[in-house]
């Protein structure tokens, strides 16, 4: 591919994106300057009325983002001209585009952040749902992928709302470096007209302004932060798709997702691939690279601006996407998944994880803790090879290994009260998940 100079400085193709914010942030920069008499109150119903027929024409598609426009501020200005002659020039008194730009890409970041915070709350919702729905619902709780501990799936599902949640407040953190109005900057040291960025800011819906404007100019730390949260946010979701890529294998069997989120296979009828769980997998490494091309891009810069940080786009504009998309369609993806309680059910009471209680129960009954792990190992063992689980054994089964074991023991190996056993906070019994699900709805109201 060849570019020409013209081409290759041009931004225009990733950032038409913030159309909107660069008509609105100048509807608002045209009434300040009214306001404080720099310009007249006809001249100001020029600019905005031709702003909005700029804005009209590109939402009806009559405007062609084409290279010849430097970005969209140069765009938007020129189509301005064409619209109301040389009156559109006053729109750039006490502006400058590298105000502009980092103006537009601060209210194009909140309402992403704003649409992934809500993303977030259907995700948690759904979760809330599924765990109210599966508190009975038995399984293994994997550690190094083997089956360690019974658990819950509503258990399981908890443990995931509780990350999800922590995301949500990291987004609702970044909200505050993101909502802050840049002072009238000028290149970098701001203009000699007498301007009031109050008024614009809360117009705009801004929380503040910023201090400095060579400080604003020159940094997108703003970014970077969301880039990071967007990053722990793809990296919770695709571990849940690692999970329910596993489950959904005949060897787990737990869970059947729609066909909607899968492919099959010409070749291998009998396969179903969670291609949407994977593609949401990989795409958090894209969404990891944003993050690595804003910082890198921002490392050696000189202050203040310079024509690197056009580049921020790229990344930025990717990685809001991406989880927006990838949040809302994992959210339907598991709305629609069918739960195989019975797989689960059984993987947990074939997982021999009650082996601990039941060297509980020995140590209860003073057996000398050095012959423990013999029995239990044989015990175990004796289990595996009769296809059994340990608490379907016979007693007199059990009482080959030693004759300790009493009828008691059915009670103390039960996978239900091997659960419900558990007294720690945070833990999977059920009077624990019951409190985690009723903290959640308090948390609500
Ligand atoms: N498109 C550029 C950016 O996104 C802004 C261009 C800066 N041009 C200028 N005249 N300051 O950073």
């Amino acid at each position: 591919m060849k570019q020409t100079a013209k081409e290759f400085m041009s931004s225009i193709s990733v950032d038409n994106m913030l159309y909107n914010e660069e008509v609105v942030a100048s509807k608002a920069h045209a009434r300040m300057l009214k306001q404080n008499k720099l310009i007249s109150g006809e001249e100001c119903d020029q600019l905005v009325e031709g702003l909005e027929q700029v804005q009209a024409d590109i939402e009806a598609g009559k405007v062609a983002f084409s290279v010849e426009y430097e970005d969209i501020h140069g765009c938007i200005e020129q189509l301005l001209y064409e619209k109301i002659g040389p009156v559109a020039k006053k729109l750039n008194w006490a502006r400058s585009v590298n105000d502009q730009v980092v103006t537009d890409t601060r209210l194009f970041l909140r309402d992403e952040n704003e649409s992934i915070m809500e993303s977030l709350k259907e995700l948690m919702d759904t979760l809330e749902q599924l765990a109210k729905e599966h508190v009975n619902t038995i399984m293994p709780g994997y550690s190094h992928l083997q089956r360690a501990q019974p658990i819950t799936l509503a258990y399981h599902m908890l443990a995931y709302y509780q990350m999800f949640k922590r995301d949500l407040r990291r987004f609702e953190n970044c909200m505050e470096g993101i909502n802050v109005m840049p002072p009238d900057c000028g290149a970098l040291a701001g203009t000699i007209f007498e301007t009031d960025r109050k008024k614009m800011a809360k117009e705009l819906g801004f929380d503040g302004i910023l201090s400095n404007a060579m400080d604003s100019v020159a940094d997108r730390d703003f970014g970077m932060e969301f880039i990071n949260d967007c990053s722990i946010t793809m990296m919770h979701l695709s571990r849940f798709c690692e999970d329910l890529i596993l489950w959904s294998s005949v060897e787990f069997g737990f869970i059947e997702i729609d066909d909607e989120y899968t492919t099959g296979s010409r070749v291998l009828p009998q396969k179903k691939n969670l291609d949407v769980a994977e593609l949401i997998r990989g795409k958090t490494g894209r969404v990891y690279g944003d993050m690595i091309n804003l910082l890198t891009v921002f490392k050696g810069l000189p202050m203040s601006y310079n024509r690197d940080m056009q580049e921020d786009k790229y990344a930025l504009l990717d990685a809001a996407q991406t989880v927006e998309v990838c949040v809302a369609l994992f959210v339907e993806m598991i709305k629609s998944m069918k739960i195989n309680r019975g797989e689960m059910q059984r993987a947990a009471k074939y997982g021999y994880m009650n082996a601990t209680e039941l060297a509980e129960y020995l140590m209860e009954k003073d057996v000398e803790p050095e012959k423990i792990s013999e029995i239990i190992s044989k015990v175990v063992l004796y289990a595996i090879n009769h296809g059994k689980p340990i608490e379907e054994l016979w007693l007199d089964d059990l009482k080959q290994f030693t004759q300790v074991f009493d009828s008691d023991v059915y009670d103390k190996v039960a996978i239900r009260n091997v659960i419900e056993a558990k007294k720690s906070t945070g833990s999977t019994s059920f009077k624990n998940v019951q409190k985690q699900i009723a903290e959640i709805a308090k948390a609500k109201k």
